[in-house]
């Protein structure tokens, strides 16, 4: 049986104080957590959330990372400056890096690989347009998102990621994924897993990620494959977010 994992990608929100408050709010409600809880906040606050967090059952994480080991790269920010912080996590390939910044399937993989030699757990996205479901391409995008990855992965590697499905016509639009439809799209991507490691692939979560609020995380949740969400917006309210994980 997959353990829950509830993260919440706080994106370029927060403040020392607004991040105080959030996470004094989360911590008072968590002594034992009945899912694994993650918060991927901006680089410049994980000594925050290392010195918020230590010893506490909540974990912390990047929303991204440099795919170089080190060096001559203005702004970017390595896996072991990610590991100093105390990092667990780190997402790859959000939509919002594909779609402002550029990042091919490519480079997600390149980056998936990098987070994992380096001992950080990826959680690597996937997720079609809205434009791409019309067109009935959804399994064909997400298919060549995660082969990419796993084309550069040692099948004993994939036990190490998780996967998060996110359709970018859900991302912060409050039009979340009807549970089937999420479901379906989520055994897709077990079924791409499985052609690599199918041992592995049972246990790999993959997350649902798209408005998942508190509201809707309970269906969401119920489906067979999906096992966590990835949390936008209602992680950064700690009542919302304290709902989704005792929901999970
Ligand atoms: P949302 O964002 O929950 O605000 O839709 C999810 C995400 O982009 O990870």
């Amino acid at each position: 049986m997959r353990r829950k994992l509830i993260a919440g990608n706080w994106k370029m929100n927060g403040s020392l104080a607004a991040n105080a408050a959030l996470l004094a709010g989360i911590k008072a409600e968590l002594a034992q957590p009945a899912c694994d809880v993650v918060v991927c906040a901006p680089a410049p606050y994980l000594a925050q959330c290392k010195a918020e967090l230590t010893g506490s059952p909540i974990v912390w994480g990047a929303q991204d990372m440099s795919v170089h080991e080190f060096g001559a790269y203005t702004g970017e920010v390595s896996t072991a400056m990610l590991l100093d912080f105390g990092c667990k996590y780190v997402i790859i390939g959000h939509s919002e890096r594909r779609a402002y910044h550029g990042e091919s399937n490519e480079l997600v993989a390149r980056k998936t690989a990098r987070a994992l030699s380096a001992g950080l757990t990826p959680i690597v996205c996937v997720g079609e347009t809205l434009a791409e479901r019309e067109a009935g391409q959804t399994d064909a995008v997400v298919g060549q998102q995660i082969n990419a990855v796993l084309e550069t992965l040692d099948a004993s590697a994939l036990a190490k990621i998780v996967v998060a499905y996110e359709p970018v016509w859900a991302i912060g639009t409050g039009k979340t994924a009807t549970p089937q439809l999420a479901q379906e799209v989520h055994a897709v991507l077990r079924a791409k897993l499985a052609t690599k490691n199918p041992m592995a692939a049972d246990n790999v979560k993959i997350l649902y990620g798209g408005s998942m609020n508190p509201d809707n995380a309970k269906e969401l949740l119920a489906m067979p494959d999906i096992d966590g969400g990835l949390i936008g917006g209602a992680a950064l309210k700690a009542e919302d977010f304290l709902t989704i994980i005792q929901v999970a």
